[in-house]
């Protein structure tokens, strides 16, 4: 569902953060990727949801070739798709339920509907009794969850996430992990760059590893490799 084929970025400034990079990742799976700071992760995670456009080469989304998407094509083809990330991005002014709702009233889904999928999720992750108060109200790892919701309430099939636990404490990271693995359980395809040298050692899932824009690694329940 996910296929990169011999993608190359150079950033404006010069900087090559993806050196030839081919991969397959198939519905359902859930991988980890892993590598030293300035490795090329974020760019890898941002290629696949479009907010970067690879400089050749062309990456495969259900069959479409977004690194030809037409640039107003964007926010549609994002709509099947969740993205995390380690600062949360929610709204500060929305309470939680708008936060999550969000995506639904863009496709102008009926209040009925909205209502009942964003309480579905935000009970999904823990949260249902929290709907009205504000992200600022909230912990980091309630942000996250909220987040987590927000990525999921439109059903896409894969959700991407960069360092969704690299602001959280060892054990609000695990729980937020809980959710991830049943977002997966649920057929959900998940790719996520992490730092968290402990999750990868203990939840077992592929693993790639990227060092200076060039997949290095490609293990099955692969380790972390890393020192932490
Ligand atoms: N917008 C940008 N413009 C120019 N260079 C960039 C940009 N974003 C990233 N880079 C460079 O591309 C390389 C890869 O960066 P990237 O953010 O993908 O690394 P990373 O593996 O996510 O690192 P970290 O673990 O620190 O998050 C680095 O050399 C970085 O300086
Ligand atoms: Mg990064």
């Amino acid at each position: 569902m996910i296929e990169m084929q011999n993608v190359y970025k150079k950033y404006p400034n010069g900087v090559t953060a993806m050196n030839g990079i081919d991969v397959k990742i198939a519905k359902g799976e859930f991988v980890y990727v892993v590598g030293p700071s300035g490795a090329g992760k974020t760019t890898f995670i941002k290629m696949m949801y479009r907010e970067e456009a690879p400089t050749s080469g062309s990456i495969l989304i259900n069959g479409i070739n977004i690194a030809k998407l037409k640039n107003k094509k964007v926010p549609i083809f994002r709509r099947n798709l969740g993205v995390v990330f380690q600062d949360y991005k929610l709204l500060s002014t929305k309470t939680v339920f708008e936060n999550v709702a969000f995506a639904l009233e863009v496709i102008e889904e009926q209040p009925k509907i909205i209502k009942k999928r964003v309480m579905e999720v935000l009970d999904l992750v823990g949260l249902k009794h929290k709907a009205r108060m504000l992200p600022t109200e909230l912990s980091g790892g309630e942000q996250q969850r909220v987040s987590i919701a927000r990525s999921i309430v439109n059903s896409p099939k894969v959700v991407i996430a960069d360092e969704p636990t690299g602001n959280l404490d060892p054990d609000t990271s695990w729980e937020i992990m809980k959710i991830f693995e049943e977002i997966n359980t649920r057929g959900t395809t998940i790719v996520m760059a992490t730092h968290n040298k402990e999750i990868v050692n203990t939840i077992k899932h592929r693993v790639i590893a990227i060092e200076e824009g060039i997949i290095v690694r490609d293990e099955q329940r692969g380790d972390y490799g890393y020192e932490a």
